[in-house]
């Protein structure tokens, strides 16, 4: 949520701070804003809205020569997404941009009102500002005085302050959600909320870590945790810049829902031999004496641990339950010590998800996180990681990183089996054999996306989507329908198919639309007859499957797969492509949905 960039060096800066925030979009898109401070003058400029209103404001400007500079992109939580709520915010002479959110800013704000300070915004993060500049005058220095603010805040931050009074000077802080320090040999100093905005421009980076604060010029770099310093470790960054553009498609989704393919021989690559999964992150002391799986995640993530689940439990044998990460953190779970405890989260900094994971360590289990970014807190947490290597997701809605979390999480499942001896060898060669095809199943054929386009147009009405499937293609309904509601604003919900008539089919008649998920590998006839009731209502039926079904209104028929996985690929790359389709056609912005944000640092 919210994307912070900064920057010292003699570069021109405006540009500069835009083109990361670009990159940092994703994360909020409700306004923006900038701050630039150099030859002791400070400017700033906001504008509601994307990107493009703050550049276009700030069409005219330029900073060149040496100075500092901050900027963010907002997700409005406090105060609504109003110009005057838009980061930077402003004292007598400090400036700051913050990411997270300031749990105790309503008594800060209480007591410094009572010091005569007046606010402008209805923003958590003003109180940073004057708090920091009420400091000055009781500390004997500045960095006392951010270290004090710092000290009083409570909540998740990230943190970026300037003051004319230290013209070359970033203070920074972070606490809960991320934030990166990285330079280069030139002796230009950066921060970013990712590797993102610094790819191409820093050569090194340190990660920072919770209650973490200091002070960057060029002079200098300070790092503090609990008023103690702290050594700096600096690691090298990726240069490769040109895999994070859109290559040619309209959409970042629709280039990673293309990128599928190659992306799960990534996710493969180095895992499977000719007849075994290899996966050394998974430790003999990780997964011994472990009799249940317990998973946690949220939203799309939470969809691959239903699937998962299912895995578990058929293959490897293993108890497994999946909870959403914003239940379990207040349920006071029972959790014992033969629970291996797996977190999934593409961005590896969703606050849920980051807090079951603290949940789980401190009652001392052994934690597994399957993640797409190496570094985030998520990875750095947990006992163990499982990269999905699907590379960086851009769109909004998430789609490879949920095809990977899958092929991942089916490795686990047959790993664990074979370790167990649940799975026996033929079997084990088989699924292997299924696996290391998957990428066939997501390869978007000749005249499938054409078709899906036409299909596409029936569906932009009516008063409802329900997408139905059994068994794992349960959790791909509810996928598709998350798919479709976030990003074409219309109705959907997921639901096992033979649930349908114990509530649910009330709502049928011809405007109720219905995505029948029907494989052919996987209860068939079973799914079959649920969609029969949905149609002998009128609902209008859109199925998908290998074999033709006659009371389809629309038919997509996949391929003559073997195995239930391949079609829950190609099946999942079909609902992919609805929902974008339909998206497209009702004029959405498909990559930048409203009131969401990509990485999701707040509960
Ligand atoms: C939907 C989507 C979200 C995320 C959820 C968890 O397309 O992307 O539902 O799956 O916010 O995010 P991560 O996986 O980063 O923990």
């Amino acid at each position: 949520m919210c994307g912070i960039v900064g920057y010292i060096g003699t570069r021109e800066k405006k540009s500069l701070l835009l083109d990361g925030l670009k990159e940092l979009e994703y994360r909020g898109y409700d306004s923006a804003g900038i701050a630039l401070l150099t030859q002791g003058k400070i400017s700033a400029y906001k504008a509601t809205g994307k990107l493009e209103n703050l550049a276009l404001k700030t069409d005219c400007v330029t900073s060149e020569g040496f100075g500092i500079g901050i900027g963010h992109t907002r997700w409005a939580t406090h105060g609504k997404p109003t110009e005057i709520n838009a980061h930077p915010h402003w004292g007598q002479h400090a400036f700051v941009v913050h990411n997270g959110i300031i749990e105790n800013y309503r008594e800060i704000k209480d007591a410094l009102q009572k010091e005569g300070i007046h606010f402008l915004s209805q923003t958590d993060t003003e109180v940073i500002v004057h708090l920091f500049e009420s400091n000055i005058t009781k500390h004997a220095d500045l960095f006392s005085a951010f270290e004090a603010t710092v000290e009083a805040l409570h909540g998740a931050y990230a943190i970026l302050l300037i003051t004319t009074l230290a013209p070359e000077t970033i203070f920074y802080a972070k606490n809960a959600v991320p934030l990166i320090l990285a330079k280069n040999p030139k002796g230009e100093l950066f921060f970013g909320s990712s590797d993102a905005p610094l790819i191409g421009l820093a050569t090194e980076a340190v990660y920072l870590e919770d209650g973490e604060y200091g002070a960057l010029s060029p002079k200098e770099i300070t790092l503090f945790k609990n008023r103690q310093a702290r050594p700096l470790q600096f690691v090298s960054l990726p240069q490769d810049k040109a895999y994070a553009q859109k290559e040619g498609y309209r959409f970042f989704m629709e280039k990673e829902i293309y990128e599928q393919a190659r992306v799960i021989s990534e996710t493969l690559m180095g895992r499977i031999s000719a007849d075994s999964i290899v996966l050394d992150e998974l430790s003999p002391e990780l997964l011994e004496g472990i009799n249940t799986i317990k998973i946690c995640a949220c939203g799309t993530s939470y969809h691959s641990g239903l699937v998962a689940s299912y895995l578990f439990e058929r293959l490897a044998k293993v108890r497994a339950n999946v909870e959403i990460a914003s239940e379990f953190r207040y349920k006071e779970p029972l959790l014992t010590p033969d629970t291996l405890f797996v977190v999934i989260s593409q961005s590896g900094e969703t606050a849920d998800t980051l807090e079951a994971l603290k949940i789980a360590k401190a009652a001392g289990l052994k934690t597994l996180a399957i993640c797409n970014v190496d570094n985030s807190s998520i990875v750095r947490l947990a006992d163990a990681t499982l990269l999905t290597r699907a590379g960086i997701e851009k769109g909004v809605a998430s789609t490879k990183a949920f095809a990977t979390q899958v092929a991942t999480l089916w490795m686990v499942a047959l790993h664990i089996g074979a370790l167990k001896g649940t799975i026996d060898q033929q079997t084990l060669a088989s699924e292997i054999h299924t696996l290391l095809r998957t990428p066939n199943a997501l390869h978007v054929k000749d005249g499938l996306h054409e078709k899906i386009h036409r299909l596409s147009k029936r569906y932009l009405h009516g008063h409802g989507f329900f997408f139905i499937g059994r068994d794992i293609f349960y959790p791909l309904a509810l996928e598709g329908a998350l798919k479709l509601k976030e990003i074409s604003y219309m109705h959907a919900e997921g639901y096992p198919a033979g649930e349908m008539k114990h509530g649910p089919i009330a709502l049928a008649d011809s405007g109720l639309f219905t995505i029948a998920l029907m494989p052919q590998t996987l209860l068939y006839e079973k799914t079959k007859s649920n969609v029969e009731e949905l149609s002998a209502r009128d609902a209008t039926i859109l199925a998908i499957s290998p074999k033709p079904f006659d009371l389809a209104d629309d038919f997509i028929q996949t391929g003559d797969h073997a195995h239930p996985m391949s079609e829950f690929f190609e099946m999942m790359l079909i609902t992919q492509l609805l929902a974008l389709e339909v998206a497209v056609r009702l004029g959405n912005d498909v990559d930048m949905p409203r009131n969401l944000a990509k990485s999701v640092t707040v509960e």
